[in-house]
């Protein structure tokens, strides 16, 4: 049988690009690990943990198996429990609130900026009740929400700031660096991150010795030490083997990083005719601190083009791309019983009917993006 399928001749996501200039490096720091042995918090977890705090200029990392169990044992670590509420935006990918809802906490949903696609500051400052503790940020696509913002906020209200910087590996914004900013923050390491392990794993971020303890004793079966069990905890540590390839990749997330944020450019230059057609993309207003872990543009209601007709097309050119994300958490039906509508959250709605992610990666070339924008080009206005 013949596969008349267009071969994807540009990837939403490239990994080969990264891993094979490092490849002996991470053979030998996986092969370090089975001699040694030491497969549960071993050697390299604690050297990751480290190294990665130190990165984003703070005291203490402890690593977890996932990003989202980040999230809900950072914050049960920081106190946050039954009946507590919990402000997050509805525009982000569903762990977020997943990992609010483990900890039994209210999960208060609120809109986005139209233009950054970042929570509206203004409307988690209208959401504040009696019973809210915490704010959770996402720094969504890589690009923080602007600290000295979410810093007045809090103080005002008096606010616990819990970061979700699954997609900010050292984002910066403000002179600050992402995972720095509030009591506690949550990475994930899920594989097309910017910082990516080759499974699950993440990592809670805090300046806070306390808390610090608290999620180390949380992810290890609530015991602070051997069979003694302090704290009502889970099993959620970061593999020993994870930790080892992530020590070999974090010396170049910097450079990673740097390489999607001169491509993002090149696509903000080269899509500038794509304006007068309602395309445009997603506002950086972090400069060269967003990290780009998503390229996201919109296609809006001034396109002659539907987003789904655009997408079909770019896909019949071998290009694939991707939606972050096509609906908000408020409207998932798992989430229906807490009791958001349809129309609640007007900004997140429409752009989830509007956002579409181009492929992005360290090591894209020039030529790609070029062909990339031309074709967009070729779709929107060959329709015209
Ligand atoms: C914004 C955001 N929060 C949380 C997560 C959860 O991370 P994980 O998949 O490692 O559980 C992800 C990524 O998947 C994410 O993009």
């Amino acid at each position: 049988m013949t596969n008349d399928k267009q071969q994807t001749t540009i990837p939403f996501v490239d990994f080969k690009l990264q891993h094979q200039p490092i490849q002996a490096q991470l053979q030998q720091a996986i092969q370090k690990v089975v001699q040694q042995g030491d497969f549960i918090l071993g050697k390299a977890v604690a050297d990751f943990e480290a190294a990665f705090a130190r990165a984003c200029g703070v005291d203490y990392g402890i690593g977890v198996s996932s990003g989202t169990s980040a999230i809900t044992l950072g914050l049960q670590a920081c106190g946050i429990g039954v009946g507590d509420e919990v402000i997050l935006p509805t525009n982000t990918f569903i762990a977020t609130l997943i990992g609010v809802m483990q900890t039994g906490a209210i999960p208060i949903l609120v809109d986005c900026d139209p233009n950054t696609a970042l929570i509206d500051l203004k409307a988690a400052q209208k959401a504040i009740t009696g019973k809210t503790k915490a704010i959770l940020p996402v720094h969504l696509y890589g690009q923080m929400v602007s600290p000295s913002q979410l810093l007045a906020l809090a103080d005002a209200h008096d606010l616990l700031i819990f970061e979700d910087a699954a997609q900010a590996h050292l984002a910066q914004r403000e002179g600050y660096i992402a995972g720095s900013i509030g009591k506690a923050a949550a990475f994930s390491f899920y594989p097309s991150k910017n910082l990516g392990a080759f499974g699950s794993g993440g990592i809670v971020l805090t300046k806070d010795a306390t808390v610090a303890e608290k999620v180390r004793s949380l992810r290890n079966y609530g015991a602070p030490k051997k069979y003694l069990h302090t704290d009502v905890g889970t099993n959620s540590r970061l593999d020993t083997l994870q930790a080892a390839v992530l020590n070999v990749k974090l010396p170049y997330l910097d450079q990673w990083n740097q390489s999607r944020n001169s491509a993002a450019k090149e696509y903000d230059t080269l899509l500038e005719p794509l304006q007068s057609q309602g395309i445009f993309p997603i506002q950086n207003q972090s400069a060269t601190g967003h990290i780009y872990h998503l390229y996201v543009i919109r296609v809006s209601a001034a396109c002659p083009l539907d987003r789904q007709t655009i997408q079909d097309q770019l896909t019949a050119s071998g290009i694939q791309s991707g939606i972050h994300y096509p609906t908000p958490c408020h409207l998932q039906p798992a989430y229906r019983y807490l009791g958001y509508k349809k129309g609640d959250f007007p900004n997140a709605e429409t752009l989830s009917q509007e956002i579409l992610s181009l492929p992005m990666y360290p090591g894209i070339s020039s030529a790609q993006i070029t062909h990339v924008v031309d074709s967009l080009k070729r779709i929107t206005f060959g329709k015209l």
